[in-house]
């Protein structure tokens, strides 16, 4: 059965549009794939400490246990530009706003298109591709400091290159994340701060209000047990899989 609460409301081109409802655990707003190819790439999302990576993990674990060949990875890349941009944050080097937009902007494109492990390439080879991370937390990271439209526009041609079949956008209040953040780690990246967090948060919403009719948006409430949200995830991947 559907976790999902539906309206039963139908768009024009057949897609199934999901509604909130009070109470409800996970909302979904469009549910149609983007082309017709059988690997899907999906991007999670959420403020830091938000619980991706182990949704990433059950998610990949499930698929697999379905034969189905995944690739996970990330955002910043594990390449070159990523390794730079994770030395801006943890202060080895400078960079201003501008220039950690226009550095993601690059490695995204280099995450998309390189022919050794790219996103294009895993997908060609037959991989549903989850990645920790994609335009979403560019919009809602560096548009909390420089001009959204501008972020958007910078990272268009990854938008047309691959956009994701869906966003999974794991929902947690920012006392939470914070308090993760400091369990996790022995010292925290330069943004790692309330009012950065309280920021992007801020983002995060708009963004994900702003792209709601015309991308595949799954948001969770990311405080369920961790089943719980790997159920609300799987609900969706199933559908779009045309799995029982
Ligand atoms: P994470 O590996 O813990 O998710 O950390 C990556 C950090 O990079 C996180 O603080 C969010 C940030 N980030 C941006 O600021 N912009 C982006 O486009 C991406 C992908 C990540």
């Amino acid at each position: 059965m559907n976790r999902f609460t539906s309206t039963g409301i139908r768009s024009s081109n057949a897609s199934l549009l999901i509604f909130p409802n009070p109470g409800q655990s996970a909302y979904l707003w469009s549910m149609n794939k983007n082309d017709h190819r059988p690997e899907l790439f999906i991007a999670f999302e959420g403020i830091d400490g938000s619980g991706k990576s182990t949704q990433i993990n059950l998610l990949s674990e499930h698929l697999s246990s379905l034969s189905h060949r995944v690739h996970q990875t990330c955002e910043p890349s594990p390449g070159p530009i990523g390794r730079m941009i994770r030395d801006i944050f943890t202060g080895k080097m400078e960079g201003d706003h501008h220039t950690i937009a226009g550095l993601f902007v690059a490695d995204r494109l280099h995450h998309l298109l390189n022919k050794t492990d790219g996103i294009l390439t895993k997908m060609s080879a037959g991989n549903h591709v989850l990645t920790d991370r994609y335009v979403f937390s560019s919009y809602a990271y560096q548009g909390a400091h420089v001009d959204l439209d501008w972020v958007i526009a910078a990272n268009s041609e990854s938008q047309r290159i691959l956009q994701p079949d869906l966003h999974i956008f794991l929902d947690i209040p920012v006392d939470t994340a914070l308090s993760r953040l400091v369990k996790r780690r022995e010292q925290l990246e330069i943004f790692e701060t309330r009012e950065n967090l309280e920021k992007v948060k801020t983002m995060y919403d708009l963004v994900l209000d702003r792209f709601r009719t015309d991308q595949n948006i799954l948001i969770v409430d990311g405080m369920q047990r961790q089943e719980d949200i790997a159920a609300d995830i799987w609900s969706a991947v199933k559908s779009m899989l045309d799995l029982e």
